[in-house]
Order: structure tokens, then sequence, then C-alpha cells
């Protein structure tokens, strides 16, 4: 098995339905009265985390405690990386303190792949710049998997801030990789040069991609990674490209709406589908304490 987990383009597909059967038996003890296992309990887990974070991190910290390992939190605002320490004399200074896994949140893409390549301790990626998010994309694939318990020739729609879009990039290579038929939908000036060469459809049309949509995942618009002028208006936006109950009516009468976090009211998505019944969103957020539980499992050979 893996000793990192950088992203879903190089984790294959059997890896990928392993960490997903996994997931479901550590959700199935942590909602029961055990919560609580020992296959961590000699190792320790650190969250280094260059970029805000709530359900990641949070969560990373959950499952590391749930499986007994020890856990330490590392902001770098309030760290020696202030002081101008590199990234890796920081992660060689973490094998001294003899952390057995860093999961790493930075700005830059390709940050954790640097990390693993000069640290003893295992790396797991919490999301790299506009790169991947993996962990993020197994718990929406978890989310799914629960209900469908496959992905083949599902009808998957992505819409929003594709182009900066770290979960989207590793839920494209995921969903593809199982079969599923993922359309990713925005104006040009939202979409990467080239996407389509992950496998997937492209679209400026929301309406006419959510017809029939077993799953609309909505994006946070990255307002902090855009340069000006990516869209018109926040009204015009939303107006086009918004999800809500209209559009959401064209789709499968199953659909599951599912958001990574944190959202945009108003923006991509509208509050009446967040609040509403086809909402998944918070159980996502569940879904990503049993994803890391087997992500750390994993890495970790508990
Ligand atoms: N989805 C996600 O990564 O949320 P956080 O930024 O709160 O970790």
């Amino acid at each position: 098995m893996k000793k990192h987990l950088l992203g879903l383009k190089t984790t294959s597909k059997e890896e990928i339905l392993f960490i997903l059967e996994e997931a479901k038996k550590f959700k199935s003890i942590i909602l029961g009265p055990q919560k609580k296992l020992d296959y961590l309990k000699n190792k320790t887990v650190v969250t280094l985390f260059y970029e805000n974070s709530t359900r990641t991190k949070v969560s990373f910290e959950s499952a590391a405690k749930a499986l007994s390992a020890g856990t330490c939190a590392i902001a770098a605002s309030s760290s020696s990386i202030q002081k101008g320490e590199t990234l890796i004399d920081t992660g060689q200074n973490l094998d001294a303190l003899l952390c057995d896994c860093i999961v790493i949140r930075h700005s830059m893409s390709g940050a954790p792949h640097l990390l693993s390549k000069n640290v003893k301790a295992s790396v797991v990626n919490g999301g790299d710049g506009t790169n991947e998010h993996p962990t993020q994309a197994l718990l929406d694939m978890l989310t799914i998997y629960e209900k469908h318990n496959s992905f083949k020739d599902l009808k998957i729609v992505i819409a929003g801030d594709i182009k900066h879009s770290r979960v989207a990039r590793s839920n494209l290579w995921g969903l593809t990789k199982l079969g599923a038929k993922v359309t990713v939908v925005a104006p040009n000036t939202l979409l990467p040069l080239e996407v389509e060469r992950m496998g997937c459809e492209v679209s400026n049309n929301l309406d006419k991609a959510v017809e029939g949509a077993n799953v609309v995942m909505g994006l946070r618009m990255q307002l902090e990674r855009q340069s000006s002028g990516l869209f018109p208006s926040i009204d015009e936006y939303h107006k086009f490209y918004g999800i809500n109950q209209r559009r959401l009516n064209k789709a499968d009468s199953n659909v599951m709406l599912m958001h990574p976090g944190p959202i945009n009211r108003g923006l991509e998505i509208a509050s009446e589908v967040v609040d509403g019944s086809q909402s998944v969103i918070l159980p996502q957020v569940t879904n990503g304490i049993a994803v890391r539980m087997a992500v750390l499992n994993m890495v970790l050979g508990g």
C-alpha cells in the first residue's frame, strides 16, 4: 500500500476502492458506541497548514484521534516558517521530532510532492494550490458510493470555478477512473485549458448539463486565487451558473447536491438548495472523518 497520498492522478482504481471500502468500515465504527480504535496508537500525525481550513484540518485531527494516534497542529502563521524556515527544513525538523505523518496544505501546487521526497514521514496532501485535494475527492466519492455502490455511467456535473479548483481536479481523476461520466460547467474564463483531456465533457450551459444528472457538485468561487474580470458580476454569474432549485428540478429525481465547502451562498449556489432535501453537503463533511481514517491507516500501515 502507499506510503504517501499526494493525489488521485497517481492513485489506482483498486487503491481508491480499497480506501472507500475501509472508510465504510471506519464510518460504522465512529457512528457506533465504540468510536475509537487503537490501530495507530504509537504514531504521531502532524497537520502543517499554510492555508486556512476548517473541515480538512479538524477531520484529519478527529481521524487521527479516532485511531489513537497522537496529534499536533502547526499553523504556518504561528510557527518558525514566519522566521524564514524552508518547507524542507520544516519537514526534516518534524522528522527529528519523530512525526510519522505530515498532512500538508499549501498554496503552491507540488509542495506535498517536494516534501515527500525530502522527509522520512508519510506525507498526505490536504490541498496544494490549484493541483489536487485528494481526500476531499475521496470523501465526495464515498458519499456517492454509499448511495449507488458503483460509479459506472453515473452522470456527474461539476459546476463553478473549475480553473482554480483542486477539488475538481482530484474528482476528475478519481471519478473518471471509476467509470463515471463527468461534465464540467463554467464560463470559458473559469475553465482550465484542455480540461477535456482529463476525460470529461465540457459545457458552458448549466441548464442543459444538469438534465438527468445523478450528482450535481457546486464549487466555491475562489476569489483569492483569481485575477479580476473573470466574470462580470456576482448577480450575473449566479443567473447563468448558480445552482438553484429550478435547475436541480431538471436533474434525476434522486439527484445528490454536493459542495466541498466553504460555501458562498447566493454566488455559486442558492441557499434554498444548500438547506434543501437533495443536499448531502453536511453528510460529506462527516464522511471526511472516515475517509481520512482510511488514508492515515493506509499510509501508516495500521
Ligand atoms: N473542503 C475543504 O477543503 O474545506 P476547508 O478549506 O475548510 O478544509
